[in-house]
């Protein structure tokens, strides 16, 4: 049995991911340092599954510490989700998210390297193509200026594991650049558990539909789409983990030493379409108004799933109203989200 070593695998995509893996026959070893996430999650995960995975409480930044997880596993492939993710917060603690995030990559790799692990999948984004609105973004789309330092750290690890992969010949590496993952598993018992008010949309809408959060506020209704509000290429959690799989899949037979792939389902959605699916799937109306634009937002941003569907045989399957009814069973399910 393969074993893959899932980092910052008790997160929001990394848990779903560990369920998809043991589906396909995976064994799975999980590292995270519980800094965006709580330990209940490995409860759940076991509930869910039967099996009670492995879990390390490592911060991935320190080599010795992590070291222990290559020496007590055979680890034939390793997913890379743990890093900080919130783009607002790194524009005002940018040294953290540099250091996390460059930093542990960096860790996984000499430890790749020390043991001799060659399979390599990275959590990549949308936010690589920067603010550019050339729509819908190619892998072989220019990358952009990207507009924060969370966005940045996406863009010089690409670079950094292009240049690792090329003075190591015998690595295989997956940069994944995903689009907007939202959703959650169909048991209702893991899901995005955002720590105070979200910064995103689906998280706010679901508080504002359970009654946590009084009113939604769209931001910016002057777009030039359709109906004036932002549209965006959501994908549910449990296709985005599937794809995961499909990547491990390929990099066990590729002989290509990078290879980049977009996670999206090619579709935009708008905010305002959204909501009116969000009200369907919760059976009530969402308060929202209208607000002046999010400073940083683009107006359009869908991916090309050409790649993906030709070379992983990676096909999103669930749309939006699946998107949104997971959402709130996983809401309704765990109002204060995950105990500590
Ligand atoms: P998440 O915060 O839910 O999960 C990340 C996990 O990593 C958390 O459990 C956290 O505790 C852990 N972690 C952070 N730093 C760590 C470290 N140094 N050592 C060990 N563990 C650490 O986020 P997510 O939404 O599941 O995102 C997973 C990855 O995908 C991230 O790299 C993120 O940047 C990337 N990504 C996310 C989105 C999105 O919209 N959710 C979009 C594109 C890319
Ligand atoms: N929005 C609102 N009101 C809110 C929150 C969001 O109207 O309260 C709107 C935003 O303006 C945007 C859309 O909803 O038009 C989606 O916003 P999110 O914050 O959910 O997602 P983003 O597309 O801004 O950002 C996401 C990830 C980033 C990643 C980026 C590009 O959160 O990590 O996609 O991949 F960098």
């Amino acid at each position: 049995m393969s074993t893959v070593l899932v980092t910052g695998g008790n997160g929001y995509i990394g848990s779903h991911t560990v369920i998809s893996l043991f589906e396909n026959g995976y064994d799975v070893v999980v590292v995270d340092n519980l800094s965006n996430s709580k330990m209940e999650v490995q409860n759940r995960l076991e509930k869910i599954t039967g099996k009670r995975f492995k879990f390390y409480d490592i911060d991935c930044c320190d080599a010795d510490k992590l070291r222990v997880v290559f020496e007590e596993n055979k680890i034939d492939s390793v997913i890379h989700f743990a890093g900080l993710k919130a783009v607002g917060e790194s524009v005002s603690i940018p040294l953290d998210y540099y250091s996390n995030n460059i930093g542990s990559m960096i860790a996984v790799c000499r430890l790749m390297t020390e043991f001799g692990v060659n399979n390599l999948v990275f959590s990549s984004s949308a936010t690589v193509y920067g603010s550019s609105e050339d729509v819908p973004f190619t892998e072989e789309s220019p990358l952009g200026t990207c507009t924060n330092p969370y966005g940045w750290t996406k863009w010089m690890i690409e670079q950094i594991l292009r240049d690792y992969a090329k003075s190591e010949p015998s690595k295989r590496i997956c940069l994944l650049r995903y689009f907007n993952p939202v959703g959650a598993h169909e048991s209702g018992l893991i899901g995005e558990d955002p720590r105070g008010i979200p910064n995103n949309l689906f998280p706010y809408i679901s508080k504002v539909a359970g009654g946590t959060l009084e009113c939604l506020t769209v931001f910016g209704d002057d777009y030039n789409t359709p109906d004036g509000t932002c549209l965006r290429d959501y994908i549910h959690v449990v296709d985005l983990a599937e794809g995961h799989v499909k990547a491990i899949k390929f990099l066990e037979k590729t002989e290509d030493s990078v290879s980049v792939f977009n996670l999206g389902t090619g579709k935009g959605t708008s905010v305002i379409e959204a909501v009116k699916a969000f009200e369907k799937a919760c059976g009530h109306e969402i308060k929202h108004v209208f607000g002046p634009r999010r400073p940083g937002d683009i107006a359009v941003c869908y991916a090309s799933t050409k790649k993906a569907e030709e070379v992983l045989g990676f096909k999103a399957r669930y749309g939006i109203d699946e998107m949104c009814s997971s959402c709130w069973k996983w809401q309704t399910m765990n109002p204060e989200g995950l105990k500590d």
